[in-house]
């Protein structure tokens, strides 16, 4: 019998798995302790440019050491990829999951890469995740000025035949802080976790209100990703910090307040990936 994938294991118990991006230690021990604080598992995501920053290997071995550390899963994860060499790269490193964003190809290019990556990854026992629709605004070196609406029969369509683990779609979600009322399409949610097989992840986590990330969580998505809203706290800590100290700063001092900050950011947005409520619907 094969192993159960964290994918999984969320879609079956109805909640989703937090995905924080994050670039420096500090973020990961804020980001871990926010998880541990309810048990829950968490994923580290690694973009491109901070796989080769921090290291491949670093990557998966500070993810490994922060689940001992935490005494709860930690996956370690690489967010849109469109080098595939980077992608298998990260695979042979110890990543547990891997995505590729093959988005912005033509539908067909797309699903054969995708399959390719999945089979190569499935054989290294590494999990893939694959995207269908544009999502608009900017993650690491992908980015786009538009949005581009995934399609549920497409979607269906590419999951069973690319064999992905989860599927990343857009449905109003945008990378970045959202201009006015993130919109997400509940109907267009409901359509693709009614006719797809793969468990469905929802990016652009940032500032979409928590009511609307329960309830999308609660129709079917199983990994929500956050990135824009660590960053910010990251680097509006450090300002703080640096306000109330402008002479007499420590810095181990510094680095407990900001580890303290990043755990009350990633917190919140744990509160509404249902982990609590998992099991009772
Ligand atoms: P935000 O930066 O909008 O939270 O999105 C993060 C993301 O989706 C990473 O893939």
């Amino acid at each position: 019998m094969t192993k159960q994938t964290y994918f999984e294991a969320a879609r079956v118990e109805n909640y989703a798995v937090g995905a924080f991006n994050v670039n420096t230690y500090d973020e990961m021990m804020g980001v871990s302790d926010a998880a541990a604080k309810i048990g829950a598992p968490v994923v580290l995501m690694a973009s491109m440019s901070s796989a080769r920053f921090i290291g491949l290997n670093d990557f998966v071995m500070l993810a490994k050491s922060m689940s001992r550390r935490f005494s709860i899963p930690v996956y370690a994860h690489l967010d849109h990829c469109t080098h595939q060499e980077l992608l298998l790269e990260c695979a042979r490193a110890g990543f547990d999951s891997v995505m590729f964003d093959g988005s912005h190809l033509p539908y067909e290019e797309n699903l054969s890469a995708t399959k390719k990556l999945a089979e190569q990854c499935h054989d290294m026992g590494v999990l893939l995740e694959g995207e269908l629709g544009v999502i608009a605004g900017e993650e690491g070196a992908v980015r786009s000025s538009f949005s581009s609406f995934t399609d549920a029969r497409m979607a269906s369509h590419f999951a069973r035949e690319s064999g992905v683990d989860a599927l990343a779609v857009s449905i109003g979600n945008a990378h970045g802080f959202y201009k006015g009322k993130a919109q997400l399409q509940f109907d267009l949610l409901d359509d693709i976790v009614a006719n797809c097989d793969a468990p469905i992840v929802l990016h652009g986590g940032t500032g979409i209100p928590g009511e609307d990330i329960l309830r999308a969580v609660k129709a079917g998505v199983v990994k929500v990703n956050v990135g824009t809203e660590l960053r910010a706290a990251y680097l509006k800590s450090l300002r703080e910090y640096a306000a109330l100290h402008p002479q007499d700063g420590d810095v181990r001092d510094f680095t407990k307040f900001l580890r303290e900050q990043l755990s009350e950011t990633a917190s919140r947005y744990l509160e509404w990936f249902n982990f609590k409520g998992r099991l009772d619907n």
